[in-house]
């Protein structure tokens, strides 16, 4: 089966945990698109959406379902997004999309947090995908340095500039097996927005395509 087909079948498994009427977190990037499709094909309305990018947005209000501000919200029941890597205790690494601040801001108010992956994003320990690191503008070159101390190899993503209006260091070779540890530890450098890692607030079920049928994790 195609990666593309892998991702419908996974979006199309997550409809079941979305209700009408219901708030719900939607995330950024390719599986949630096929999410977004799936809604659409299935006539689910939930009462409105908090949407984790302008491009998420976008889609979401193109088949109809509003938009609102997570100001406006209170703490949402369902967060469903993907992700680039995911490991046995279901902690992730986002942000190959660029969206990982306002991913991250809204799966902490959710109450429930679904990841869909296919499975070539899982992983024992996190360790291949290069972790992205949203940093503001002037903090650029200070940010890397601090990364290199880490042991990690920063890149600035090219051309790329956040819906925050914020730059990304894709960062590789982190040792990641403490990921809760190394969160913490990359948050708190003055001029990280935050780090791609969900491993202080990991996802709480991840459902993940295989050749064989969908796994619930
Ligand atoms: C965006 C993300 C995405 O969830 C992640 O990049 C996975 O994307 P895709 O579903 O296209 O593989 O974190 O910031």
């Amino acid at each position: 089966m195609s990666q593309d087909r892998l991702k419908i079948e996974v979006a199309k498994a997550a409809l079941r945990y979305v209700e009408d009427g219901m708030l719900l977190g939607v995330g950024t990037g390719s599986t949630v698109n096929a999410l977004i499709d799936q809604l659409a094909s299935a006539g689910i309305r939930p009462e409105a959406a908090v949407s984790s990018s302008e491009a998420t947005t976008e889609r979401l209000k193109a088949i109809g379902i509003e938009v609102t501000e997570l100001n406006h919200t209170g703490d949402l029941e369902l967060y469903i997004d993907g992700a680039d890597e995911v490991d046995a205790h279901k902690r992730l690494i986002k942000g190959g999309g660029g969206a990982l601040t306002r991913e991250k801001i809204i799966a902490a108010a959710s109450r429930k947090f679904i990841c869909i992956v296919d499975e070539s994003k899982c992983r024992p320990v996190l360790s291949e995908f290069p972790l992205p690191v949203e940093v503001l503008p002037m903090a650029r070159a200070y940010v890397a340095r601090q990364m290199i101390k880490l042991g990690g190899q920063p890149e600035l993503r090219e051309d790329f500039v956040t819906d925050n209006g914020n730059l990304i260091l894709d960062v590789r070779n982190l040792d990641l097996v403490d990921p809760v540890r190394v969160e913490t530890d990359i948050n708190q450098i003055p001029g990280v927005v935050t780090c791609g890692l969900f491993a202080r607030r990991a996802a709480d079920q991840v459902l993940v395509a295989t050749e064989s049928g969908i796994e619930t994790r």
